[in-house]
């Protein structure tokens, strides 16, 4: 199955144009999953809830496009989004399928300054079943725990949407690591530019990257550039867990010596 990540420079507030211009990136591609940054469409650099309350109400409108070309492409949709629940806010990802049924994941591991806006994620992880692959959903800054990916893959993902927002350098190597040691795909759809909120600025890495079950970096996109990269993924690799004739990287755990 081909997969494509989606990187390009959301607009800070600009929901409805930051959409169209992640949807124009995706028109022409075959891929039947697509993966986009974290808080795709809103911008990230926030100063206040009341400003994410604000760009929330365009949720629905958000969810009916990317719904709308879903069906139309037969593709399923990885996004992220700033989640409302009454008073609460969730750093969340939406996958949507072209039959139209969705679920959400939660941002487990708040970053920085979203603990002041965002309340941490309780949905756990999990696996979904598209066209025969398993994709396990996971954003940004939970790539700084092993166990978020660890546990997407004894779960069973062949491919993990890892949506990000990412601003430290370290994840786009982290990740080749972590995609050996669990033999999954990472497909990790980062931002580019600045956002600038008042005296607030912060820039992020780009160099969005599909990383494979041998500790390849199959496709990156530059640091500065719109971007959408495809990948055909085999998930009889990702299945295969022996990293010689002696060891199977999931039969040789030791969880009685592990710490919880
Ligand atoms: C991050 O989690 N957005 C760095």
């Amino acid at each position: 199955m081909k997969i494509a990540i989606v990187q390009f420079n959301p607009e800070l507030f600009d929901v409805k144009n930051n959409l169209k211009k992640a949807l124009g990136l995706m028109e022409d591609s075959s891929a039947k999953l697509f993966v986009l940054p974290e808080l795709a469409f809103s911008g990230y650099l926030f100063k206040t809830k009341d400003e994410i309350f604000e760009v929330a109400k365009l949720n629905d409108l958000v969810e009916k496009e990317i719904e709308d070309f879903s069906k139309r492409k037969g593709s399923a949709i990885v996004f992220g989004f700033p989640e409302k629940e009454g008073d609460t806010l969730y750093n969340s990802s939406m996958i949507v399928f072209p039959n139209g049924r969705k679920r959400i994941y939660r941002k487990t591991h708040l970053f920085f300054e979203e603990k002041k806006f965002f309340v941490a994620g309780n949905t756990g992880f999990f696996v979904e079943e598209f066209k025969g692959i398993k994709i396990g959903l996971a954003i940004c800054f939970d790539w700084f725990f092993p166990e978020s990916f660890r546990t997407l893959a004894l779960m069973g993902a062949d491919v993990i949407a890892h949506s990000a927002n990412l601003v430290m350098p370290y994840c786009q190597s982290s990740n080749v690591y972590a995609s050996l040691q669990n033999k999954v795909y990472i497909a990790t759809a980062n931002r580019w530019g600045k956002d600038e909120n008042g005296e607030k600025v912060l820039e992020f890495t780009g160099k969005s990257q599909i990383t494979s079950p041998k500790g390849e970096v199959l496709v990156q996109a530059p640091k500065d550039k719109d971007a959408i990269l495809e990948v055909d993924v085999h998930p009889e690799l990702s299945r295969n867990k022996h990293l010689n004739d002696l060891n199977d990287i999931f039969e040789d755990r030791k969880p009685k010596f592990y710490r919880l």
